[in-house]
Protein backbone atom coordinates (compact mmCIF):
# COMPACT_ATOMS: atom_id res chain seq x y z
CA UNK A 1 0.00 0.00 0.00
CA UNK A 2 1.40 3.55 -0.78
CA UNK A 3 0.04 6.75 1.05
CA UNK A 4 -0.67 9.68 -1.28
CA UNK A 5 1.17 11.65 1.16
CA UNK A 6 4.46 10.12 0.81
CA UNK A 7 3.95 10.42 -3.21
CA UNK A 8 3.52 13.77 -2.59
CA UNK A 9 6.34 14.56 -0.51
CA UNK A 10 8.23 11.80 -2.74
CA UNK A 11 7.70 12.44 -6.18
CA UNK A 12 7.27 16.25 -6.24
CA UNK A 13 3.60 16.26 -8.31
CA UNK A 14 1.32 18.44 -6.57
CA UNK A 15 -1.66 16.94 -4.29
CA UNK A 16 -4.24 18.44 -6.92
CA UNK A 17 -2.71 16.75 -9.80
CA UNK A 18 -2.66 13.58 -8.06
CA UNK A 19 -6.07 14.47 -7.16
CA UNK A 20 -7.35 15.26 -10.36
CA UNK A 21 -6.05 12.18 -12.25
CA UNK A 22 -6.84 9.95 -9.48
CA UNK A 23 -10.70 11.03 -9.80
CA UNK A 24 -10.05 11.11 -13.89
CA UNK A 25 -8.71 7.52 -13.37
CA UNK A 26 -11.50 6.13 -10.42
CA UNK A 27 -8.80 5.31 -8.19
CA UNK A 28 -9.78 5.50 -4.97
CA UNK A 29 -8.05 5.38 -1.16
CA UNK A 30 -8.49 1.88 0.13
CA UNK A 31 -8.33 3.27 3.58
CA UNK A 32 -8.53 5.89 5.93
CA UNK A 33 -4.55 6.56 5.82
CA UNK A 34 -5.31 7.77 2.52
CA UNK A 35 -3.33 5.06 1.29
CA UNK A 36 -3.50 3.32 -2.56
CA UNK A 37 -3.42 -0.17 -3.70
CA UNK A 38 -0.43 -1.31 -5.30
CA UNK A 39 -2.10 -1.75 -8.85
CA UNK A 40 -2.85 1.73 -8.57
CA UNK A 41 0.02 3.10 -7.11
CA UNK A 42 1.72 1.54 -10.81
CA UNK A 43 -1.04 3.41 -12.55
CA UNK A 44 0.16 6.81 -10.69
CA UNK A 45 3.87 6.11 -11.49
CA UNK A 46 2.78 6.25 -15.17
CA UNK A 47 1.03 9.06 -14.61
CA UNK A 48 4.05 10.93 -13.08
CA UNK A 49 6.47 9.64 -15.21
CA UNK A 50 4.42 10.55 -18.24
CA UNK A 51 5.29 14.65 -17.72
CA UNK A 52 3.85 15.32 -21.19
CA UNK A 53 0.74 13.90 -20.12
CA UNK A 54 0.69 15.19 -16.62
CA UNK A 55 1.46 18.91 -18.16
CA UNK A 56 -1.56 18.52 -20.81
CA UNK A 57 -3.56 17.46 -17.58
CA UNK A 58 -2.91 20.49 -15.90
CA UNK A 59 -3.37 22.28 -18.82
CA UNK A 60 -6.76 21.20 -19.64
CA UNK A 61 -9.48 23.74 -19.98
CA UNK A 62 -6.73 26.42 -20.43
CA UNK A 63 -7.21 28.07 -24.22
CA UNK A 64 -3.88 27.88 -25.75
CA UNK A 65 -2.88 30.10 -28.11
CA UNK A 66 -0.97 27.73 -30.66
CA UNK A 67 -1.17 24.05 -30.03
CA UNK A 68 0.47 20.95 -32.10
CA UNK A 69 -0.34 17.41 -30.42
CA UNK A 70 1.41 15.52 -32.51
CA UNK A 71 4.41 17.34 -32.18
CA UNK A 72 3.60 18.70 -28.56
CA UNK A 73 4.12 22.36 -29.03
CA UNK A 74 2.22 24.20 -26.84
CA UNK A 75 2.39 28.24 -26.59
CA UNK A 76 0.27 30.85 -24.80
CA UNK A 77 0.20 34.60 -24.09
CA UNK A 78 0.40 35.27 -20.57
CA UNK A 79 2.34 36.40 -17.81
CA UNK A 80 5.65 34.66 -16.78
CA UNK A 81 4.43 33.73 -13.43
CA UNK A 82 1.05 32.83 -14.07
CA UNK A 83 1.70 30.75 -16.89
CA UNK A 84 4.60 28.89 -14.91
CA UNK A 85 1.78 28.52 -12.40
CA UNK A 86 -0.24 26.81 -14.29
CA UNK A 87 2.36 23.86 -14.85
CA UNK A 88 2.97 21.02 -12.50
CA UNK A 89 5.62 20.21 -10.33
CA UNK A 90 8.66 18.19 -11.71
CA UNK A 91 7.84 17.79 -15.24
CA UNK A 92 10.19 19.72 -17.40
CA UNK A 93 13.70 18.88 -18.41
CA UNK A 94 14.71 22.01 -19.30
CA UNK A 95 14.11 25.65 -19.36
CA UNK A 96 15.86 27.80 -21.64
CA UNK A 97 15.18 31.33 -21.62
CA UNK A 98 15.93 35.15 -22.25
CA UNK A 99 13.47 37.62 -20.08
CA UNK A 100 12.89 40.77 -20.62
CA UNK A 101 15.06 42.75 -18.37
CA UNK A 102 14.14 46.64 -17.40
CA UNK A 103 17.09 47.20 -15.25
CA UNK A 104 19.47 48.15 -18.33
CA UNK A 105 17.39 50.65 -19.57
CA UNK A 106 16.70 51.74 -15.58
CA UNK A 107 20.50 52.10 -15.45
CA UNK A 108 20.68 53.84 -18.54
CA UNK A 109 17.89 56.53 -17.14
CA UNK A 110 15.72 55.67 -20.21
CA UNK A 111 12.75 55.23 -17.53
CA UNK A 112 11.44 52.46 -15.80
CA UNK A 113 9.28 49.81 -17.29
CA UNK A 114 10.19 51.21 -20.81
CA UNK A 115 9.74 49.47 -23.99
CA UNK A 116 11.99 47.85 -26.37
CA UNK A 117 11.81 49.39 -30.27
CA UNK A 118 11.51 52.92 -32.29
CA UNK A 119 9.19 55.74 -30.39
CA UNK A 120 7.63 56.29 -33.51
CA UNK A 121 6.65 52.63 -33.65
CA UNK A 122 5.28 52.26 -30.57
CA UNK A 123 1.59 51.27 -30.65
CA UNK A 124 1.78 50.65 -34.39
CA UNK A 125 0.48 47.28 -35.90
CA UNK A 126 4.06 46.57 -37.06
CA UNK A 127 5.86 48.45 -34.12
CA UNK A 128 8.36 46.60 -32.52
CA UNK A 129 7.12 46.92 -28.99
CA UNK A 130 6.80 45.04 -26.36
CA UNK A 131 6.77 45.66 -22.40
CA UNK A 132 9.51 44.75 -20.23
CA UNK A 133 9.33 42.12 -17.52
CA UNK A 134 10.01 43.93 -14.21
CA UNK A 135 12.80 42.64 -12.92
CA UNK A 136 12.87 44.01 -9.12
CA UNK A 137 14.46 41.33 -6.67
CA UNK A 138 10.93 40.60 -5.53
CA UNK A 139 9.81 39.46 -9.46
CA UNK A 140 12.67 38.04 -9.73
CA UNK A 141 12.47 35.55 -6.83
CA UNK A 142 9.03 34.48 -7.64
CA UNK A 143 10.01 33.91 -11.39
CA UNK A 144 13.17 31.68 -10.29
CA UNK A 145 10.71 30.02 -7.67
CA UNK A 146 8.86 29.01 -10.50
CA UNK A 147 11.06 27.90 -12.24
CA UNK A 148 12.48 25.85 -9.36
CA UNK A 149 9.10 24.17 -9.22
CA UNK A 150 8.05 23.50 -12.36
CA UNK A 151 12.03 21.78 -13.09
CA UNK A 152 12.61 18.23 -12.71
CA UNK A 153 14.23 17.41 -9.71
CA UNK A 154 17.96 16.03 -10.15
CA UNK A 155 17.77 16.26 -13.98
CA UNK A 156 16.01 19.45 -14.95
CA UNK A 157 18.80 21.92 -16.60
CA UNK A 158 17.81 25.51 -16.67
CA UNK A 159 19.87 28.46 -19.08
CA UNK A 160 19.02 32.23 -18.60
CA UNK A 161 20.06 34.70 -20.74
CA UNK A 162 21.69 38.50 -18.81
CA UNK A 163 22.97 41.42 -19.78
CA UNK A 164 26.02 42.83 -18.11
CA UNK A 165 23.77 45.14 -15.88
CA UNK A 166 20.65 42.08 -14.94
CA UNK A 167 23.85 39.97 -14.43
CA UNK A 168 25.36 42.16 -11.98
CA UNK A 169 21.75 42.70 -9.98
CA UNK A 170 19.91 39.26 -10.57
CA UNK A 171 22.42 36.50 -11.08
CA UNK A 172 23.54 35.86 -7.88
CA UNK A 173 20.07 35.19 -6.76
CA UNK A 174 20.09 31.93 -9.16
CA UNK A 175 22.31 30.61 -6.97
CA UNK A 176 19.40 30.59 -3.98
CA UNK A 177 17.72 28.29 -6.62
CA UNK A 178 20.16 25.96 -8.53
CA UNK A 179 23.41 24.84 -8.82
CA UNK A 180 25.44 27.53 -10.95
CA UNK A 181 27.77 25.37 -12.99
CA UNK A 182 29.13 28.09 -15.84
CA UNK A 183 28.52 31.72 -16.81
CA UNK A 184 28.84 31.05 -20.62
CA UNK A 185 30.05 34.16 -22.88
CA UNK A 186 28.10 34.81 -26.19
CA UNK A 187 29.88 36.83 -28.49
CA UNK A 188 28.23 38.23 -31.21
CA UNK A 189 31.13 38.81 -33.43
CA UNK A 190 30.03 41.87 -34.09
CA UNK A 191 29.94 45.28 -32.10
CA UNK A 192 26.92 46.86 -31.14
CA UNK A 193 26.04 49.80 -29.05
CA UNK A 194 27.33 51.37 -26.06
CA UNK A 195 28.47 54.71 -24.43
CA UNK A 196 31.90 53.67 -23.37
CA UNK A 197 33.43 50.17 -24.52
CA UNK A 198 30.56 48.94 -27.07
CA UNK A 199 29.00 46.26 -26.12
CA UNK A 200 29.55 42.41 -28.41
CA UNK A 201 28.87 40.16 -25.86
CA UNK A 202 26.03 38.41 -23.84
CA UNK A 203 25.63 35.96 -20.78
CA UNK A 204 24.05 32.80 -20.05
CA UNK A 205 23.81 31.03 -16.92
CA UNK A 206 23.86 27.50 -16.95
CA UNK A 207 22.72 25.80 -13.81
CA UNK A 208 21.28 22.54 -12.98
CA UNK A 209 18.41 21.31 -10.25
CA UNK A 210 20.44 19.24 -8.10
CA UNK A 211 23.40 17.91 -9.11
CA UNK A 212 23.04 15.22 -11.04
CA UNK A 213 22.57 14.91 -14.69
CA UNK A 214 26.03 15.91 -16.73
CA UNK A 215 25.05 18.01 -20.01
CA UNK A 216 25.86 15.47 -23.32
CA UNK A 217 29.62 15.69 -23.93
CA UNK A 218 32.65 17.66 -23.10
CA UNK A 219 33.22 19.25 -26.53
CA UNK A 220 31.18 22.47 -25.54
CA UNK A 221 33.15 25.75 -24.79
CA UNK A 222 31.85 28.03 -22.60
CA UNK A 223 32.48 30.76 -25.27
CA UNK A 224 29.74 30.96 -27.95
CA UNK A 225 30.16 32.43 -31.26
CA UNK A 226 27.25 33.55 -33.11
CA UNK A 227 26.88 36.37 -34.95
CA UNK A 228 23.97 39.00 -33.83
CA UNK A 229 20.49 39.13 -36.19
CA UNK A 230 20.27 42.02 -37.80
CA UNK A 231 16.46 43.73 -38.85
CA UNK A 232 14.72 41.15 -37.25
CA UNK A 233 11.06 40.39 -37.54
CA UNK A 234 10.94 40.59 -33.78
CA UNK A 235 13.27 43.28 -31.88
CA UNK A 236 15.68 41.10 -29.93
CA UNK A 237 15.27 37.91 -31.61
CA UNK A 238 18.26 35.64 -30.95
CA UNK A 239 20.24 33.12 -33.50
CA UNK A 240 18.32 29.68 -33.03
CA UNK A 241 21.74 28.59 -32.66
CA UNK A 242 22.32 30.02 -29.67
CA UNK A 243 19.71 28.01 -28.26
CA UNK A 244 20.62 25.43 -30.36
CA UNK A 245 23.86 24.76 -28.38
CA UNK A 246 22.14 24.80 -25.14
CA UNK A 247 19.76 22.32 -25.67
CA UNK A 248 21.73 19.89 -28.09
CA UNK A 249 24.36 19.95 -24.45
CA UNK A 250 21.33 18.87 -22.23
CA UNK A 251 18.38 17.31 -24.08
CA UNK A 252 17.63 13.70 -25.38
CA UNK A 253 15.04 13.06 -27.76
CA UNK A 254 11.16 13.80 -26.35
CA UNK A 255 12.63 15.93 -23.90
CA UNK A 256 9.63 19.21 -22.87
CA UNK A 257 12.13 22.40 -23.25
CA UNK A 258 10.15 25.38 -21.85
CA UNK A 259 10.52 29.37 -22.46
CA UNK A 260 8.39 31.56 -20.74
CA UNK A 261 9.71 34.64 -22.82
CA UNK A 262 9.50 33.14 -25.99
CA UNK A 263 9.76 36.37 -28.01
CA UNK A 264 10.28 35.03 -32.16
CA UNK A 265 10.26 31.62 -30.89
CA UNK A 266 14.08 30.85 -31.58
CA UNK A 267 14.50 28.67 -28.72
CA UNK A 268 10.88 27.03 -30.07
CA UNK A 269 12.88 26.43 -33.35
CA UNK A 270 15.39 24.54 -31.56
CA UNK A 271 13.82 22.55 -29.63
CA UNK A 272 12.39 21.49 -32.95
CA UNK A 273 15.37 20.25 -34.63
CA UNK A 274 15.91 18.71 -31.30
CA UNK A 275 13.37 16.35 -31.47
CA UNK A 276 12.35 18.00 -28.30
CA UNK A 277 8.65 18.67 -26.78
CA UNK A 278 7.97 22.36 -26.20
CA UNK A 279 5.91 24.73 -24.09
CA UNK A 280 6.28 28.71 -24.07
CA UNK A 281 4.58 31.52 -23.42
CA UNK A 282 4.18 35.49 -23.99
CA UNK A 283 2.87 38.45 -22.93
CA UNK A 284 2.58 39.99 -26.25
CA UNK A 285 0.33 39.71 -28.86
CA UNK A 286 3.73 40.21 -31.47
CA UNK A 287 5.40 37.52 -30.20
CA UNK A 288 2.54 34.90 -30.26
CA UNK A 289 1.70 36.25 -33.93
CA UNK A 290 5.11 35.88 -35.20
CA UNK A 291 6.51 33.01 -33.38
CA UNK A 292 3.70 30.72 -34.09
CA UNK A 293 3.36 31.42 -37.87
CA UNK A 294 7.31 30.75 -37.49
CA UNK A 295 6.59 27.32 -35.83
CA UNK A 296 3.58 26.34 -38.53
CA UNK A 297 5.98 26.70 -41.41
CA UNK A 298 9.01 25.52 -40.16
CA UNK A 299 7.02 22.28 -39.10
CA UNK A 300 5.59 21.99 -42.57
CA UNK A 301 8.36 23.16 -44.53
CA UNK A 302 11.69 22.99 -42.45
CA UNK A 303 11.89 26.32 -43.45
CA UNK A 304 12.65 28.83 -40.54
CA UNK A 305 11.28 32.18 -42.18
CA UNK A 306 12.81 34.68 -39.59
CA UNK A 307 16.23 33.46 -39.73
CA UNK A 308 17.07 32.35 -43.35
CA UNK A 309 21.03 31.80 -42.74
CA UNK A 310 22.79 29.78 -40.02
CA UNK A 311 24.47 32.94 -37.66
CA UNK A 312 27.55 30.87 -36.97
CA UNK A 313 31.48 31.57 -37.30
CA UNK A 314 32.95 28.77 -36.40
CA UNK A 315 33.32 25.36 -37.87
CA UNK A 316 33.24 22.85 -35.30
CA UNK A 317 29.32 22.56 -34.56
CA UNK A 318 29.67 22.09 -31.24
CA UNK A 319 25.49 23.04 -31.03
CA UNK A 320 24.12 20.73 -33.36
C1 LIG B 1 14.34 39.39 -24.87
S1 LIG B 1 12.77 38.99 -25.53
C2 LIG B 1 12.90 37.30 -25.98
C3 LIG B 1 13.48 37.15 -27.36
C4 LIG B 1 13.58 35.72 -27.80
N1 LIG B 1 14.58 34.98 -27.08
C5 LIG B 1 13.87 35.62 -29.31
O1 LIG B 1 14.89 35.05 -29.70
O2 LIG B 1 13.07 36.16 -30.06
C6 LIG B 1 11.81 38.95 -24.10
C7 LIG B 1 10.33 38.66 -24.28
O3 LIG B 1 9.71 38.69 -23.01
C8 LIG B 1 8.37 39.13 -23.18
N2 LIG B 1 7.85 39.57 -21.87
C9 LIG B 1 8.01 40.76 -21.23
N3 LIG B 1 7.38 40.76 -20.04
C10 LIG B 1 6.83 39.53 -19.91
C11 LIG B 1 6.06 38.90 -18.89
N4 LIG B 1 5.73 39.53 -17.79
N5 LIG B 1 5.67 37.61 -19.10
C12 LIG B 1 6.00 36.96 -20.26
N6 LIG B 1 6.70 37.51 -21.25
C13 LIG B 1 7.12 38.76 -21.08
C14 LIG B 1 8.47 40.23 -24.22
O4 LIG B 1 7.23 40.39 -24.86
C15 LIG B 1 9.57 39.67 -25.14
O5 LIG B 1 9.02 39.01 -26.24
Amino acid sequence: MYRTEDIVAEYGVTKEDLNRFMESSSISMVNEEGEISEKDFQLVLQFIENKEDRIREKLKGEVADYENRGRRITIFQDDVISFLEKIPSNSVDIITTDPAYSGMNNKLNLGKGRIVGKYSEKGKENGKWFSEFEDSEENYTRFLNECKRVLKKSTGHIYIMFDSYSLLSLGNIVRNYFDVKNLITWDKVNIGMGHYFRRRHEYIVFATNGNTRKIRNRKFPDVWRFKRIHNSAYPTQKPVEVFQAMIHASAEDGFTVCDPFLGSGSSAIAAIKNNCNFIGCDISNKSIEVSTSRIEEFLKNSKDILQKKSMAVEEKKFWE
